[in-house]
């Protein structure tokens, strides 16, 4: 009994046609999902801090370094989503490559990613929802908008609950409804990012600009801040507003066209996303001096600052549905890691693994994911639990380069319908850069980080390993 046993690929390709999953999602219905993950808190309210506090003008240089970063994990994404169209993102590759504990530390670092990602962005979400009651005069008390660990007594953040309520009723309905509410807000959300450039670009001074990358300087917390350092320092902050493009790949079951689609998508998202998040840098530290950038809502503040008030209604309410996408694409991609999990045996099948008979969704999954981070947002803090969501999505991006290339290696003759370009190039870079953005997360986070992997092998070894339907074969 090895932890080393791999699914055979052709197992794979058996599960994508007993798919019981509704296939309904087009070329650009599976790019909207992707846009619909990435744009969302890392834009509209990160950009504060990585530009006043770490890169200045340059912060438009720090999404260039993320997003070229990004671009190796997509690019190793595409050419899985190719030969394994099935829903189980960097789990399943891994699976068919490296071996099944490393499959099953994958996916336990995916629910990081895709259920701390939903739950950070609940929480960002309740933060931009307040604001718009406040522009319209109505204040709720705050013990009903801020966790108890910041806030203290019985504080519970009821916006995140519900939100996270609302959505989960959404995905229980179908994908159907989940896609069409997604290209709804994405639209809106693409148009008012749009609009931020265009009508900024009116305001900027290109004074601002200069220096590009201020000299480094020793802050008031005893660190060093901008410089090259602070650009890089920048790059680790603004990566969490790339995050996403992946949630395509956990959609394979449910493309028509997977093999070509998915891969597409994954970089098509990436890309769209990457040149938007470039001009919105350039545009707001044009439009204000990088020292008197808002810390809360940059790209809001920055258009009251230039005495266009209804824009910030504009920007605020695109801010809040964009978000809500953000969490559908991201509790959507966490079920449907789970489902693949379990039809290998991993998880227990009838939690995990059965389907609504109706609506065809994996329900009982949806409604669990649901009740765990509507109960985490609404009690904790929301710094906590973006880097663990950053920290897990760095390994799984730096896995999935690195089973690229051992797939490469070992298979080479294997049908590859899309393949990435300059492997032995792209695939160690990958690895390199998401090993580098680790190495610069809080020592905090990196222990908590542990001890959520220790657990996950002691689970494997209780549970997973016994029930997986290659350890029956055996
Ligand atoms: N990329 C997503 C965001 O910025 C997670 O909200």
């Amino acid at each position: 009994m090895s932890i080393w046993r791999k699914k055979p690929i052709a197992a794979y390709q058996a599960d994508a046609k007993k798919n019981d999953l509704n296939r309904v999602l087009t070329r650009w219905g599976l790019t909207s999902l992707g846009i619909g993950a990435i744009i969302g808190g890392g834009i509209f309210t990160l950009t504060g801090i990585a530009a006043h506090n770490h890169a200045g003008p340059a912060l438009a240089l720090a999404f260039v370094i993320a997003g070229i970063g990004c671009l190796f994990a997509s690019l190793c994404y595409a050419e899985f989503a190719s030969v394994l169209p099935v829903e189980g993102s960097a789990y399943a590759y891994a699976y068919g490559t490296v071996g099944e504990l490393f499959a099953w530390f994958i996916g336990w670092n995916l629910i990081l990613e895709y259920m701390m990602g939903a739950t950070t962005v609940a929480v960002a979400w309740s933060g931009y929802f307040t604001k718009l009651l406040h522009l319209f005069h109505i204040n709720l008390p705050e013990y009903l908008i801020n966790d108890p660990v910041t806030y203290g007594g019985n504080a519970f953040n009821l916006p995140a609950f519900i939100i996270t309520w609302v959505i989960t009723a959404i995905l229980v309905k179908g994908i159907k409804e989940a896609a069409s509410t997604n290209n709804i807000i994405v639209i809106v959300k693409v148009a008012v990012v749009l609009f931020v450039i265009i009508a900024g670009s009116f305001f900027v001074d290109t004074a601002n600009w200069h220096p590009f990358i201020p000299a480094e300087k020793m802050g008031e917390d005893g660190h060093l801040h901008f410089g090259v350092g602070g650009v890089l320092t920048a790059a680790t902050i603004v990566f969490f507003a790339y995050i996403g493009f992946d949630a395509v790949s956990t959609q394979a079951g449910e493309a028509i066209n997977p093999k070509k689609d998915v891969p597409f998508a994954i970089i098509a998202s990436l890309i769209i996303c990457t040149l938007l998040y470039i001009a919105v840098s350039l545009v707001l530290t044009g439009m204000v001096p990088y020292n008197q950038l808002d810390l809360k809502a940059p790209v809001a503040s920055a258009f009251a600052g230039a005495g266009i008030d209804w824009a910030v209604y504009l920007i605020t309410i695109a801010a809040t549905a964009g978000l809500m996408s953000v969490m559908l694409v991201m509790m959507l991609g966490q079920t449907r890691i789970f489902l693949g999990m379990a039809k290998d045996g991993l998880l227990p099948k009838n939690m995990f693994g059965s389907l609504h008979p109706k609506f065809k969704t994996p329900y009982k999954s949806t409604i669990l994911v649901g009740f765990i981070v509507s109960i985490v947002a609404a009690l904790t803090p929301i710094d906590k639990v973006s880097e663990m969501c950053s920290m897990g999505t760095l390994l799984a991006f730096a896995m999935v380069c690195l089973a690229v290339l051992i797939l490469r290696v070992k298979q080479p003759e294997l049908e590859r319908p899309y393949k990435t370009p300059f492997i032995y190039f792209v695939a160690p870079m990958g690895v390199a850069f998401n090993v580098f953005l680790m190495s610069q997360v809080r020592e905090n986070t990196w222990y908590a980080f542990l001890i959520w992997g220790t657990l996950g092998v002691i689970i494997y070894f209780l549970y997973s390993r016994k029930h997986s339907n290659l350890n029956k074969a055996e």
